[in-house]
């Protein structure tokens, strides 16, 4: 079974993370969405739960997709789950050095650890979470940028 991680910060799971973790549910047998704990994007606006839990709406219809926190090592998440493959989305230039950089210190904790980059798709080429988190700071539509149960769910909040 080829098992892949979506590792992240989801703070908060934009579209852009949504359609990266749609494509990886299309290559792999089975996706792990990793909310990770650690850094410095912890505090302010979405905690760790929360991430969770909205990571875990947006992808409650996905089969073989499920999400959890981890508070450490993103290689060693991977060999406790026994997944051979971790997923980023890259939408520009900046992304990809710094994924390349990333993928290359993951392969040296963990050498039989293969990171798979995907183009992001043009529309969601400037999507973030720091984005997403100005648009609700200041009202905004949110369905544009988030999955419609978090946009629906984090609205109900503002209301
Ligand atoms: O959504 P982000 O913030 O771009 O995701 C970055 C993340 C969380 C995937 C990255 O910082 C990470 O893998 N952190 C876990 C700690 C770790 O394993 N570090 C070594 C590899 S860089």
């Amino acid at each position: 079974m080829r098992v892949a991680v979506c590792p992240g910060s989801f703070g908060p799971i934009t579209l852009g993370h949504l359609d990266i973790i749609r494509r990886a549910a299309a290559l792999f047998d089975r996706v792990l969405v990793c909310v990770m704990t650690n850094g410095e994007k912890d505090r302010g606006m979405f905690p760790p739960q929360r991430r969770l839990e909205l990571v875990q709406m947006s992808v409650a219809d996905l089969p073989h997709v499920e999400a959890e926190l981890w508070p450490g090592l993103l290689a060693d998440y991977a060999r406790q789950r026994g997944a051979g493959f971790l997923v980023k989305g890259v939408r520009c230039g900046t992304d990809f050095d710094n994924e390349y950089q990333m993928a290359w210190i993951n392969q040296s904790l963990s050498p039989d650890l293969e990171t798979v980059l995907l183009p992001a798709r043009p529309e969601f080429i400037y999507f973030s979470s720091t984005m997403a988190r100005e648009m609700i700071r200041y009202g905004q539509d949110l369905t544009r940028y988030l999955p419609s149960a978090v946009a629906e769910e984090i609205g109900k909040g503002m209301g």
